[in-house]
C-alpha cells in the first residue's frame, strides 16, 4: 500500500472479527515500533503484548469495571490482541545524566514536555500504521488512571514504566460498533491549523 493510503486510511477501529493476527504481523508491528525516533536514542519503552484470549480477557478485566459491557467496551473486547506502549521516565533521566547529555542533576524542569511519553506515543503511531499497512484494524485508547495499578500488578509491569494507553489489534469489522468522536466532529483542514511564518497578526 502506498504510504499515503496507510496515512489516509487510518482510523480507529473499535470492533473485530474473530479472525485471530498472524505472530508475523504482530511481529512486524512491534519491531515498526522500534524505529521511532527518540530523544537521546534513550529508547525508554516496552511493550507489553497480550494475544491470547486469556491474556486479553485479564487486560479488561483489570483496566474495566464488571457488569455490562457498553457498546465500546463489546467492541473492543472483541480485539483479539491487546498492545499496552508503556514509557520509562527514569530511562531518559538516566540516559540524559550522560556525558553527552551532562543533565546530571536530572532535574525536570528541563524538559520541554515528557519526551518518554512523546517518543512512546510516536512508536504507538507506527503501530497503527502498520494495521493499516496489514489490511488490519487498530484502536489506541486511554487506560482510566484509577485502572493503571491493577493494570501493572496484573502483568508484572515494572514500576518504573508506565502505560501511555494500549492499542486494540485485529481484523476490522467497518461500520459499526461504537464510533468514537468523529460521528459528531470534522477532521479539520490544514488551512485552519497551518500557520506559516507567523501565528497571527
Ligand atoms: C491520546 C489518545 C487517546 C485516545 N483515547 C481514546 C479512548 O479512550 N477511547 C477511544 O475510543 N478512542 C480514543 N482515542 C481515539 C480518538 O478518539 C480518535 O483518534 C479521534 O476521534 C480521531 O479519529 P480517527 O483516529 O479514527 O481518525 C484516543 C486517541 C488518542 C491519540
Amino acid at each position: 500500500m502506498e504510504f499515503r493510503d496507510v496515512v489516509r486510511r487510518r482510523r480507529m477501529i473499535r470492533v473485530y472479527d474473530a479472525r485471530p493476527v498472524d505472530r508475523e504481523v504482530v511481529d512486524r508491528a512491534l519491531a515498526h515500533a522500534t524505529h521511532a525516533p527518540s530523544a537521546g536514542f534513550s529508547q525508554g519503552w516496552g511493550f507489553l503484548v497480550l494475544d491470547t484470549p486469556a491474556d486479553v480477557g485479564r487486560f479488561w478485566a483489570a483496566t474495566t469495571d464488571d457488569g455490562e459491557p457498553d457498546v465500546w467496551l463489546a467492541g473492543m473486547r472483541t480485539a483479539p490482541v491487546v498492545i499496552v506502549p508503556c514509557s520509562s521516565k527514569a530511562a531518559y533521566l538516566s540516559r540524559y545524566a550522560e556525558d553527552d547529555k551532562g543533565w546530571t542533576d536530572r532535574d525536570e524542569a528541563r524538559w520541554p514536555v515528557p519526551f518518554w511519553h512523546l517518543d512512546t506515543a510516536m512508536a504507538a503511531l507506527l503501530i497503527l500504521l502498520t494495521a493499516v499497512d496489514e489490511g488490519l484494524g487498530a484502536c489506541f485508547f486511554g487506560v482510566p488512571p484509577e485502572r493503571v495499578p491493577a493494570a501493572k500488578d496484573a502483568f508484572g509491569i515494572p514500576a518504573a514504566f508506565d502505560p501511555i494507553g494500549a492499542i486494540t489489534l485485529g481484523h476490522r469489522v467497518p461500520d459499526s460498533g461504537a464510533p468514537g468522536s468523529p460521528a459528531t466532529r470534522r477532521r479539520k483542514d490544514p488551512a485552519e491549523v497551518v500557520h506559516r511564518g507567523r501565528w497571527r497578526d
